[in-house]
């Protein structure tokens, strides 16, 4: 979800708060049509590992957008059926933020039809070395052996192991790099980048880009198949 400071400067003359709140409503707008059409996971870069270098009002700003909108879509979540869920370094949040995160977590625990998943201080960097941590720690305490490590060891130590790996991924507001994103993950996923900012990101572009996905020949570095 990229474009929202971009979005309010360059639309409005506003302030970049005033897009991330116009952020949030793109964001409702784009689960219930996930919701809607069957999609199943949903996972959003909400919050980097390297946006913390922001400034400390944007910083602040964006946390207590995050514990407002919890707040406040916990019930409409549970009405779709929606289950919230979060990656990163969820701990190295403000304590409300994590608090709230952690209770809309299990306010929506048994909802089946959408797995909402919120990226939160998260980077892949980050969730890399995490990983390799707790397997290094494995083999050293004799759990495993090195030549136990393959694909899917490592998979189950990442933050997304309950997740399939995307099969789209959107990037919003021209920018056409990946800045840290699920990088494991990604390894096949088709990639759509479109010019529009977040907040403008609407439901008839989320049916655009699946458009395009259903164009595309997956092929997993195999051949065409006949
Ligand atoms: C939203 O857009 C992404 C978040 C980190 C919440 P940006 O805040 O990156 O907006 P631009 O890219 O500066 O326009
Ligand atoms: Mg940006």
């Amino acid at each position: 979800m990229d474009g929202n400071g971009r979005w309010a400067k360059e639309r409005w003359g506003r302030s970049r708060i005033f897009g991330h709140k116009n952020g949030v409503a793109a964001v409702r707008t784009i689960t219930e049509a996930c919701a809607e059409i069957g999609v199943k996971y949903l996972t959003l870069y909400a919050f980097s590992t390297e946006n913390w270098g922001r400034p400390a009002a944007e910083v602040t700003a964006l946390m207590n957008l995050l514990v407002s909108t919890i707040r406040k879509e916990v019930k409409q979540l549970n009405e779709n059926k929606v289950r919230l869920h979060a990656i990163g370094d969820i701990e190295s949040l403000p304590k409300q933020c994590y608090n709230e995160l952690l209770e809309g977590m299990s306010a929506t625990q048994h909802n089946q039809r959408l797995q909402l998943t919120l990226a939160l201080s998260y980077s892949s960097r980050w969730e890399i070395t995490q990983a390799m941590q707790q397997i290094a720690e494995k083999v050293a305490a004799g759990s495993i052996q090195t030549s136990d490590i393959d694909e899917q060891l490592i998979n189950n130590h990442l933050a997304t192991k309950d997740m399939p790996d995307p099969e789209l991924l959107i990037r919003t507001s021209g920018e056409l790099r990946i800045s840290n994103y699920l990088l494991w993950q990604i390894a096949y996923t088709e990639l759509y980048f479109t010019k529009k900012f977040w907040p403008d990101f609407k439901e008839e572009d989320l049916y655009e880009a699946i458009y395009h996905y259903q164009q595309r020949e997956r092929r997993f570095g195999k051949l065409k198949s006949v």
